[in-house]
């Protein structure tokens, strides 16, 4: 038991996929695993652990935001010796490059958030997903015939902002998309000698103004968790 997370160390996984939405997270239990179990409902943030092809998997949700994802992120990996945790989540395309329902294996998350600085006094603006984890990610996607971007992407702190800088954060950090939770998530796998990745689907673009329809943005989602579940068959 954690401030945050009721569960007993036994009942969550080594491996851990995080959708931001806790509906997400019961939506994959229900659809995706066997013999699965509520084992953490504190403040919502709901979390199921189950098997997926007979391995041990909980699935867990972050909430939106760094303060959240570094919270549960952290209790999971230094209270439960969780291993790795793979975020699935949605993000917003900076460039035409990108179409809507791709999916990308991000690379590394820029951010200009305190998040890092303030937990240890690392001042790194750019934080990378562990190498194995993606290696792994991007055999199953192959296995399953799905194409993944890979790219550097931006953490953001600020959904809406009064004055976008995004062709900036394009143009000088090289950031192909947004979202606002990564880079707490690798900052905490550094510090604690943990592996994180990070599957993304793209649900809007800022460029065009295009956004994906209901349907579509399932679809896309759905594609995402296969590709994160299949990956955790990829290694011991
Ligand atoms: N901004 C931040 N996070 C997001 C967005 C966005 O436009 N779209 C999906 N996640």
């Amino acid at each position: 038991m954690t401030p945050h997370i009721s569960s007993k160390k036994e009942e969550i996984a080594k491996d851990v996929i995080m959708p931001g939405d806790p509906k997400r997270a019961e939506y994959i239990a229900k659809n995706y695993l066997e013999d699965y179990k509520l084992v953490n409902e504190v403040r919502g943030m709901l979390a199921f652990t189950g098997k997926y092809k007979g391995k041990k998997v909980t699935v867990m949700a972050s909430g939106m935001g760094m303060p959240s994802m570094g919270i549960y992120s952290y209790e999971l990996f230094k209270e439960y010796d969780v291993k790795n945790i793979i975020r699935i989540g949605t993000c917003g395309a900076y460039t035409k490059d990108l179409a809507l329902k791709d999916t990308i294996l991000v690379n590394g998350a820029y951010s200009e958030s305190s998040y890092a600085k303030t937990q240890n006094g690392c001042e790194d603006k750019l934080l990378l997903a562990s190498s194995p984890l993606n290696f792994y990610i991007k055999e199953a996607a192959e296995d399953l015939n799905k194409h993944l971007s890979i790219a550097n992407i931006h953490s953001s702190d600020v959904f809406y902002k009064e004055n976008d800088n995004f062709k900036e954060l394009y143009r000088n950090e090289g950031c192909m998309a947004v979202e606002m939770e990564s880079f707490a998530l690798f900052h905490n796998a550094n510090v604690l000698g943990k592996r994180a990745a990070c599957l993304l689907t793209v649900t809007d673009n800022l460029v065009t103004g295009e956004r994906l329809s209901s349907e579509d943005r399932q679809q896309g989602v759905n594609e995402m968790i296969e590709i994160a579940l299949e990956s955790i068959l990829h290694y011991d």
